[in-house]
């Protein structure tokens, strides 16, 4: 009796399972995307065709791996055939809109300014973030950057007081105090020096420095503190950009792979860490937590009454967790590419390089810079916004409809991602005019919206309700260090520089940026 039972509840499982896997290999790997791209051709938005299970995933790792060995001359910005060949390629080849597909997923690039303006600000509550890689997920957590309706409103809620005027004036002493003691260290290492000048890979000091101004400014920890939640995010930063490319097969996260295993001891890193900062201030606290990030986070998530229902809790702890990743990451990972490409660039039109030191000599002399003085450095503002505009961290801004979309002339169902690539759109000439692959600061000298045929064409910060809740933040500690090294240093790129941009989600030079810092002024008391 027994044996007719187990085999029909394993016949049934037998069922099951292949249904799934028709479900799952014939209609989702194969038919669906092919649906997809007939209904887009007819919409006349072409593209590379659909190959099975990898998408367009091989012929772009093909088109990274021929580009990677492209080296570029110093004054040539256009870095795109190198970082993005394959985007720059379909452009010319299919126009705009065009569609191309990360495995079975399609993805819809566009390139129209008034589109991305109905997708991120016209139209943005039709809109929520894209799904992003697991590595992502774990590095930066479930936070502002990736919640979506209800719960983003209730998060930014919380978290804009901390980013208000007067605060971020406030942590400017901070970010001039963890920039005295960098710069410190290099004058002493450089008075030491027959040559008064030293090498230092700057890409790797900016990128401790920002980490330990973001972990002082915001969490109210030093950068000893925050170094493992910095190492273990770098890590996890590295497994992204090795499986980038990867298509994702559901259930395969949960395998104990090497990589696997790796990603989940690092979150597990992570999440240790930032309880204990967390703990720490909780226990060390009796009166308030205080005014900076955390003490924020952690009174709306104690103070039980605070806007909506009475006994609700506007944060979970675990809700703290993931803005602290978010927060650790996006505030030290972009400033530190914005500081590194900016220095990149000085050293190239070293003209430029004068004009600012002569700007901040007049505005705030040879002692350290506060607020106000940081606030009337227009020519840094404009070298700072030239800056994002070719060498913008920030490469993709990506969105799905929650609905059918129509946008323009084109019908987008749901859940089909947009891509819109700021660094290309950065480069229309028809928007910036026909030196947009050059560095000219002077396009920003009447204001970021007058620089361009519209006013939001920089998209280095986003634009919308869901722009960077942290752009003035890094703004004043760009300038904050940019400022302090003008005052020592002149500097040059060492001669072996080569200049090769490089995704790792966040865009980096390939072998780092060494250069060359040379002492202005000797200190009396070695002579
Ligand atoms: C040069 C520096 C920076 C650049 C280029 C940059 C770029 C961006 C971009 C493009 C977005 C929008 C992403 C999207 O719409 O998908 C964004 C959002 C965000 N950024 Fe930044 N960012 C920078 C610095 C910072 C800093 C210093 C912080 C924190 C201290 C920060 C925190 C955030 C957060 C929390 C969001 C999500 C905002 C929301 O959705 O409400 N960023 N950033």
């Amino acid at each position: 009796m027994a044996a007719p039972v187990v085999l029909v509840v394993l016949a049934a499982l037998l069922a099951l399972a292949t249904s799934r896997l028709w479900s799952y290999a014939v209609v989702r790997l194969a038919w669906r995307p092919r649906a997809m791209a007939r209904r887009f051709r007819e919409q006349g938005v072409h593209g590379p065709s659909y190959r099975f299970l990898t998408g367009s995933n091989e012929d772009v790792r093909r088109m990274k791996a021929e580009a990677d060995g492209v080296e570029l001359d110093l004054r040539d910005h256009d870095y795109l055939p190198r970082i993005v060949p394959h985007l720059v390629k379909w452009k010319h080849q299919y126009g705009s809109p065009y569609v191309y597909w990360f495995g079975p997923q399609p993805r819809i690039c566009i390139f129209d300014y008034e589109l991305v303006k109905q997708v991120l600000a016209n139209k943005y509550g039709h809109f929520i973030k894209n799904d992003t890689h697991p590595t992502i997920l774990a590095m930066i957590g479930k936070g502002l950057v990736l919640v979506d309706g209800s719960d983003w409103v209730r998060h930014r809620r919380v978290v804009n007081p901390a980013f208000a005027m007067d605060k971020l004036k406030m942590m400017t002493g901070t970010m001039v105090s963890c920039a005295e003691c960098l710069i410190k260290k290099w004058e002493d290492q450089a008075t030491y020096s027959k040559s008064r000048e030293i090498e230092v890979e700057f890409s790797k000091e900016s990128q401790e420095l920002t980490a330990d101004v973001i972990s002082c400014t915001a969490f109210g920890s030093s950068f000893m503190e925050g170094k493992e939640v910095f190492h273990a995010q770098k890590q996890l930063q590295a497994i992204t950009v090795a499986t980038m490319l990867n298509v994702q097969i559901p259930g395969f996260k949960y395998l104990p792979t090497k990589q696997n295993r790796c990603k989940w001891m690092l979150e597990n890193k992570l999440k240790n860490t930032l309880s204990r900062i967390i703990q720490c201030r909780v226990a060390s606290k009796e009166s308030g937590f205080g005014n900076d990030l955390l003490g924020v986070m952690l009174e709306a998530c104690f103070t039980k009454e605070q806007g909506g229902k009475k006994g609700e809790q506007i944060l979970s702890v675990d809700e703290i967790i993931d803005e602290c990743k978010t927060f650790f990451f996006a505030g030290h990972e972009t400033t530190s590419h914005l500081l590194t490409w900016t220095m990149f660039l000085l050293s190239v039109y070293p003209e430029w390089q004068e004009r600012l030191r002569e700007e901040v000599l007049r505005e705030c002399g040879k002692g350290n810079p506060n607020a106000d003085m940081l606030s009337k450095l227009k020519e840094m503002t404009m070298v700072l916004l030239e800056t994002l505009r070719l060498y913008s961290p920030a490469l993709f801004i990506q969105r799905k409809p929650i609905t059918d979309m129509v946008l323009g002339e084109i019908k987008i169902p749901k859940g089909h991602a947009i891509i819109m690539p700021s660094p290309i759109m950065h480069r229309e000439k028809k928007i910036w005019g026909e030196d947009a692959d050059q560095f000219n600061p002077s396009r920003f000298q009447n204001g970021v919206t007058r620089a361009a045929k519209v006013p939001y064409a920089l998209l280095a910060f986003s634009i919308g309700p869901r722009a960077c809740i942290g752009q003035n933040f890094a703004m004043l500690e760009a300038k904050s260090v940019l400022a302090m090294i003008l005052q020592k240093f002149s500097f040059t790129l060492v001669p072996e520089y080569k200049h090769a941009p490089v995704n790792c989600v966040t865009l980096q030079p390939k072998f780092g940026l060494p250069v060359v810092l040379k002492l202005l002024e000797v200190r009396n008391w070695i002579i």
